[in-house]
C-alpha cells in the first residue's frame, strides 16, 4: 500500500473521543496559559481547586480569557494535563 495514503489516514483520523491527549494538552497549555500565573497555582497550598469538574470549569473559565476557542476535546487534554502533572484527581 502507499506509505503516503496510510500516513495521510492517520493523520485525519479523529482522536477517540475519551482518549485525551496529554501531550497536545502540554502544547495548548504552555503556548496559551502562562501569561497571567505560571503553574505554581497548580500547586500553591490554598489552591481553590478541589476535583476534576471543577478543574474543567476553570480551564473553561480561563482559556476565555487568552480568546482562544477551543474544542471540547482541547478542554479534557489540557484537563488530563494538569491532572496528570499537577493535581492527581485520577
Ligand atoms: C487573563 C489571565 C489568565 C490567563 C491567560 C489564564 N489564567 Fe488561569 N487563572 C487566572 C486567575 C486570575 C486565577 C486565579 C488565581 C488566584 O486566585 O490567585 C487563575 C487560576 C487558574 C487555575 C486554578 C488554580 C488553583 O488554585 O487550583 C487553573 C487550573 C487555571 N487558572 C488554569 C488556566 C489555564 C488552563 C489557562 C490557559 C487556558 C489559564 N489558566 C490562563 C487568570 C488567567
Amino acid at each position: 500500500m502507499n506509505h503516503r495514503i496510510v500516513l495521510l489516514a492517520a493523520l485525519l483520523l479523529p482522536a477517540a473521543p475519551l482518549m485525551a491527549d496529554v501531550q497536545h494538552g502540554k502544547q495548548l497549555h504552555d503556548a496559551n496559559c502562562m501569561k497571567c500565573h505560571g503553574d505554581e497555582v497548580y500547586t500553591r497550598k490554598d489552591r481553590f481547586i478541589a476535583g476534576r469538574d471543577a478543574l474543567t470549569k476553570q480551564v473553561k473559565r480561563c482559556h476565555l480569557n487568552v480568546g482562544a476557542n477551543w474544542s471540547d476535546q482541547d478542554i479534557a487534554d489540557v484537563v488530563q494535563y494538569l491532572d496528570q502533572s499537577y493535581y492527581h484527581f485520577k
